[in-house]
């Protein structure tokens, strides 16, 4: 396995997170978003999809209308892989999404390589993830359930990690919904639980699909993320990240670093929810 100078490959990445030009001012929201859609494909029963492989460059994953945007982020990574070329794309996508959670204040999340890439020229059908594995945030409670469980996720790994909603925003142009969840969408933080406990969500009067706003409407959510204040189980989870960001951030590392290890085979066993996990490969709890 080709290995190189990976804290070269963090510091690369952090120098180009800063981009006045771009949404917020930050590159790392939509960094964090390919990595957890890169490997939010995976199925535990049938051991297909997730991050090993880089398969989002292939359709049907690449044209899939849950991954609008994110060619946005490749692309944005694609000279740090010409300067770093030994770098698989899968390992490449899962660390920028880690190394942009830390830089904007967020946990340090345990992060492996060795994930390798699939050839686009010997790829058949089944090695690339169909579309709609993916939650559709038109959806609520059952529908979350339903795709985090297949991953192998239970409700306290699906709240912590759908507080990545504290950054970042969504693009009319991209899900077709619009506006950033908190005031501070480049601050990795507990924002997202706090806001979504106490503010009096009502359905946006918009021409788009149906979202929740706050009273001055800059602020949004998604009929997912309402899911979380709906469902009891859920909501006693969010109230106590609302209230502990310790809590929070230690749920979190441990929750995304499970997601970005699903599929990605190991020696000595493979990792994520694999029945063969050996002992130094245990899903991180
Ligand atoms: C029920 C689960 C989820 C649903 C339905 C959902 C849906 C969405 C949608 C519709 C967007 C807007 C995309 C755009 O217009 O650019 C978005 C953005 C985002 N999501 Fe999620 N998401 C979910 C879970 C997660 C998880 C688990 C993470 C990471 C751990 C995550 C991280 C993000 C980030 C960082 C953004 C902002 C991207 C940007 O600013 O470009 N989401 N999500």
């Amino acid at each position: 396995m080709p290995h190189g100078d990976y804290e070269k490959v963090r510091a690369d990445i952090k120098a180009i997170l800063k981009n006045e030009d771009y949404d917020d001012g930050s590159l790392a929201p939509v960094f964090l978003r390919l990595a957890w859609h890169a490997s939010g494909t995976y199925d535990k029963s049938s051991s297909t999809g997730g991050s090993d492989g880089a398969t989002m460059r292939f359709a049907p994953e690449s044209t899939d209308g849950a991954n609008a945007g994110l060619e946005h982020a490749r692309a944005f990574l694609e000279p740090i892989k010409k300067a770093n070329p030994w770098i698989s794309y899968a390992d490449l996508w899962t660390l920028a999404g880690c190394v942009g959670i830390e830089a904007m204040g967020g946990p340090r999340i345990p992060w492996t390589p060795g994930r390798s890439d699939k050839d686009g020229k010997k790829l058949s059908a089944k090695d690339v993830p169909p579309n709609g594995r993916l939650p559709d945030a038109a959806q609520g409670q059952d529908h979350v359930r339903d795709v985090f469980y297949r991953m192998g996720f239970n409700d306290r790994e699906i709240v912590a990690l759908i507080g990545a909603h504290a950054v970042g925003r969504c693009h009319p142009d991209r899900s077709g919904y619009d506006g950033p969840w908190t005031h501070t969408p480049t601050r990795f933080s507990n924002q997202y639980y706090k806001l979504l406990t106490t503010v009096n969500w009502v359905p946006r009067e918009w021409d788009g699909p149906l979202q929740y706003r706050d009273d001055d409407d800059e602020l949004m959510m998604l009929p997912a993320d309402m899911a979380i204040v709906h469902d009891p189980k859920f909501k006693a989870i969010a109230l106590e990240y609302a209230k502990d960001n310790d809590v929070f951030f230690k749920d979190f590392a441990a929750a995304f670093g499970k997601l970005i290890e699903l599929g990605v085979p190991r020696q000595g066993g493979a990792g994520g929810g694999c029945p063969y996990a050996g002992a130094a490969q245990k899903p991180r709890l």
